[in-house]
């Protein structure tokens, strides 16, 4: 367990007594599935307040930099007065992008962010529950900009909400994605799309290659209650894709 101290209004929003153990989680993921090394720079993307870099810090003995951003500006300065402190080799950026549940004021548009970080630069970035709040045009100019800034072998980490027929017909999958929006995503919720927002599993993959990547990883996440049990260790899907 950290000693860190996230305000737990914060903490609240992604886990709240689980924060640690699903940053844990995650680090043991990005590690297995994803084989994150402490040698690795790395970019978090949507950082929140630091559930995924915490956890880095702890499984690894990092020896490198981790660079985060999120839209929400006391979520990126909670990181870094509370996370750079302990790893100050972990920097964390606010950048102001608009986002209809998380930065309703954001003057930025999504599509329009240029990330922190240089051409070739990165060896893993993720984004964990960000692509899931995000519509078909942002989530494309965001693959774009993962493929700018990662090196040739790099790899982006990813959780979607991928849809699929089976997923549609799952009778005890957690969300239903039953709204069509504009673009050809989903929501469930039509007045506030950006809370929770999935695609088709073909439109993702093309996303994917459309944006450079060509090798594609699948692993299906536990929300829509159909994938194998045995294998599953998030609810969300997880794709990682090399450059
Ligand atoms: C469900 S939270 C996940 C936070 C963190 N990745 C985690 O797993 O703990 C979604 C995060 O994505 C951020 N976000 C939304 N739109 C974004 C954008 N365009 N660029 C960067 N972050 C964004 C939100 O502010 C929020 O912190």
């Amino acid at each position: 367990m950290s000693n860190l101290v996230i305000p737990a209004e914060r903490a609240a929003r992604h886990g709240g007594p689980d924060f640690f153990k699903g940053g844990a989680k995650f680090a043991e993921t990005f590690e297995i599935w994803g084989g994150l090394s402490s040698k690795d720079t790395v970019l978090d993307i949507g950082c929140g307040p630091g559930r995924m870099a915490i956890g880095i810090g702890e499984r690894f003995n990092w020896e490198n930099d981790l660079i985060g951003f999120d839209v929400i500006k006391i979520d990126a300065d909670i990181c870094r007065n509370v996370i750079s402190s302990q790893h100050p080799n972990f920097k964390f950026v606010h950048v102001n992008a608009w986002n209809g549940h998380y930065n309703p004021a954001g003057t930025i548009q999504p599509y329009e962010v240029e990330f922190p970080a240089l051409d070739n630069s990165i060896d893993f970035a993720f984004a964990t529950s960000v692509f899931t709040h995000m519509y078909k045009r942002e989530a494309g100019h965001y693959l774009k900009e993962c493929y700018r800034v990662l090196k040739a072998g790099g790899r982006l980490f990813s959780t979607w909400f991928s849809i699929t027929d089976a997923t549609s017909q799952s009778k005890h999958a957690r969300l239903k994605f039953s709204h069509a929006l504009h673009d050809g995503s989903f929501t469930d919720f039509p007045d506030r799309p950006e809370e929770v927002i999935g695609f088709k599993y073909e439109d993702i993959t093309d996303l994917f290659q459309s944006s450079g990547f060509k090798s594609v990883t699948f692993f299906q996440g536990d929300w829509s209650k159909t994938a194998d049990r045995s294998t599953v260790r998030h609810g969300q899907d997880v794709f990682i894709c090399t450059k």
